[in-house]
């Protein structure tokens, strides 16, 4: 499938969804304390969304069970909202969601500490979130998207971290996962060249230990192997004329 070009009308609707996305983290955000359940989170992303008019799209997703996708700790991506995961203090937790709304989808993910997290945890978060940043600003059209995973790993691989390459970011519009992959790790000058009017969900998951993964019995929840702590930090993004615009973040977050 070829990479599809967004109309100037298309990148509007993407970035209404994108306001609804903006209001839900700080939604999630406000909730994210010791005591409550993944279950009662997930409940509170449904209800933001649909009273936003939107549609929480993972709903059903290759059956996927739950309005989002909430992962604790070791759990890197896809874990399922459930009654008996509890947030704890010095957790983290990841909340990956995909806002539907007027025919268009946006995908993004936040990870956040739980109460008082350890100094070294706390240093993933914030690595994770700079791989997507020092990435992304590096977007115009001409550069092949390699640069971007590159740049990924680079900033990851340089803290001793690692990075999957089992999962990827994605391209994004009617359809949640479109052509081209995004992948967290790769060869400058590789890949396809970006152009204007493509929207990419670029989501860097970083490992504190190794990359290596499994997935529960449930078919969904990825957890690293040696349980050491992971993080998804997640943004939809359309590339401009001459750079790049972020759908589906608050102003002032950028860094
Ligand atoms: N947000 C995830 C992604 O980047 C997707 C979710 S899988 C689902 O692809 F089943 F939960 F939708
Ligand atoms: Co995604």
């Amino acid at each position: 499938m070829a990479i599809i070009i967004k109309s100037r009308r298309e990148i509007e609707l993407m970035k209404i969804a994108g306001k609804v996305m903006i209001g839900l983290f700080d939604e999630l955000e406000k909730h994210t304390k010791p005591g409550i359940s993944t279950a009662e989170l997930d409940k509170i992303a449904c209800r933001y969304i649909r009273s936003n008019g939107a549609i929480p799209a993972c709903k059903g997703y290759e059956g996927f069970p739950g309005n989002i996708c909430i992962s604790v700790n070791d759990t890197l991506i896809h874990g399922i909202p459930s009654k008996k995961i509890i947030l704890k203090d010095g957790d983290i937790v990841s909340y990956d969601c995909v806002v539907f709304k007027d025919g268009y989808n946006v995908d993004a993910c936040r990870t956040f500490p739980v109460g008082n997290v350890k100094e070294e945890t706390l240093h993933l978060l914030e690595t994770t979130k700079r791989c997507f940043f020092e990435a992304v600003k590096l977007i115009k059209p001409g550069v092949h998207l390699g640069d971007i995973s590159h740049k990924i790993e680079e900033t990851a691989t340089k803290e001793g971290y690692s990075l999957t390459e089992d999962y990827t970011g994605h391209g994004i519009g009617k359809e949640m996962h479109e052509d081209p992959y995004v992948p967290n790790v790769g060869e400058k000058g590789s890949g396809p060249i970006l152009k204007e009017g493509m929207t990419l969900a670029i989501e860097p998951m970083v490992n504190e230990g190794k990359k290596d993964l499994y997935t529960l019995e449930d078919g969904w929840t990825v957890k690293t192997r040696d349980g050491k702590m992971c993080a998804h930090y997640e943004n939809t993004i359309v590339v401009t004329k001459d750079g790049y615009q972020i759908l589906t973040l608050k102003e002032g977050e950028e860094i």
